[in-house]
């Protein structure tokens, strides 16, 4: 049975409740936020809990939500050829057995330990294989569990999808485990066949799991889709002996309307996509040092409405899983933004927006979300608290304590 964790308060000389900065409120906690109160009010409101002052510079935040890592690929360092995303695919190809086998328990703890330190207590794992299931049943964190399915050729078609079906049922018998999240990943709009797109998404709406997909990554895959042009064009006829895309990508987009999804990348997407996304509700995962790193381009943020969340990408694009080191880059990278509220956008997307994209009701400090925290702190505290977000995206790199369902774990 699950320890019932005692009913405590901290103080914070900020809290950002996952849109806002709050001064001067305490929160009482158990396992779940029970109250948020001025901290003059705290005695009269709450007389027998024990208050901890977190002190000077202290700002704690909702615990920060990473929506989009592939675990399995976390042994990478310089085994994979970044620059450009072709090139990047055909060293996955060429590298896959070796990485996959490197990634051992011990290294895709650490990779979630890196996470956890930089005060990420939720993630959305992208599992192509399984093989992560169960450093994610250990790790404190909570964890989207996302099934991945993949697989353009027909004769194939039935094999895979059995294995998917058998990943997907094994992650649901974790599901009793509150912290595990059975999802389903649809691969790419180039490398699911429609029939297994559709059964996933069927799947996905029959059983109400949380639903991703790679989407307009690289040029490559909009040349390919759009006109079978391009680099993928010599991929395909290469492993796959074909001159014809699967899916073409409005039918692609169609399958999921109606279920708000979650879209990764979509360096790519053209404007009538983006409407696409935004009328059905979809959310975007942003992943600026993969997208940097494989050639793919920036997201065009300042033309996005659909709620976003940031996001590393695995280890196999990426050099950290530290989701501080994901703002910063994002604050350089769109550096037509105002550095303020871009600041301020950006502690939405790690936390409010990231947990509405899983449907999870971590990533708010509110009365009766979890009590998911990290705590972080400014070397001091800017006069204006416009800069709070801006400061803490500069000045931090690690929490310095994380509580997940009110037990301290950092
Ligand atoms: C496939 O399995 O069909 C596939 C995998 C990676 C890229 C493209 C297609
Ligand atoms: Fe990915």
């Amino acid at each position: 049975m699950e320890r019932r964790a005692k009913k405590r308060a901290l103080r914070a000389e900020y809290i950002y409740n996952g849109r806002e900065y709050m001064r001067d409120y305490a929160l009482v906690y158990g396992k779940k936020i029970e109250d948020i109160v001025k901290v003059d009010e705290l005695s009269t409101l709450h007389p027998s809990v024990e208050l901890e002052d977190l002190g000077n510079g202290s700002i704690l935040y909702p615990g920060f939500i990473n929506t989009h890592v592939h675990l399995e690929f976390s042994s990478n360092t310089t085994q994979l050829r970044y620059g450009d995303f072709l090139e990047w695919l055909y060293s996955v190809i060429e590298k896959r057995e070796r990485v996959l086998d490197e990634a051992t328990k011990e290294v895709m703890s650490k990779a979630c330990m890196q996470m956890l330190e930089s005060g990420v207590t939720g993630f959305g794992a992208i599992s192509s294989y399984g093989l992560e299931l169960e450093v994610c049943r250990q790790t404190p964190q909570r964890v989207t569990f996302f099934n991945e399915l993949i697989g353009s050729i027909p004769s194939a078609a039935d094999a895979l999808y059995a294995d998917f079906r058998d990943r997907v049922e094994r992650s649901f018998e974790c599901a009793h485990e509150e912290r595990i999240t059975p999802a389903i990943a649809v691969h790419a709009p180039y490398s699911v066949h429609p029939v297994l797109l559709k059964k996933a998404v069927s799947m996905a709406r029959e059983r109400g799991m949380p639903l991703s997909t790679h989407f307009m990554e690289s040029r490559y895959e909009r040349e390919w889709l759009d006109g079978a042009k391009g680099g993928f064009a010599g991929f395909f006829e290469k492993f796959f002996n074909t001159t014809v895309p699967v899916n073409s990508p409005g039918e692609f987009l169609r399958t999921f309307d109606g279920y708000p999804s979650l879209f990764v990348h979509c360096t790519h997407m053209n404007e009538q996509e983006m409407r696409h996304l935004e009328k059905e509700g979809h959310h975007i995962a942003h992943c600026p040092r993969s997208n940097r790193l494989l050639g793919c381009g920036r997201l065009p943020l300042e033309r996005i409405s659909s709620p976003l969340s940031l996001a590393t990408d695995g280890l196999s694009s990426n050099y950290s899983l530290n989701i501080f080191d994901e703002l910063k880059a994002a604050l350089m990278m769109h550096s037509g933004a105002d550095a303020v509220k871009l600041s301020e956008k950006l502690m939405r997307m790690v936390t409010s927006q990231a947990a509405s994209a899983i449907a999870s009701e971590a990533g708010v400090i509110e009365r009766g979300a979890p009590s998911d925290f990290a705590l972080v702190r400014l070397p001091s505290m800017p006069q204006e608290s416009e800069l709070l977000a801006l400061h803490t995206i500069l000045h931090v790199d690690r929490a310095e304590r994380v509580w997940i369902a009110g037990e301290e774990c950092l």
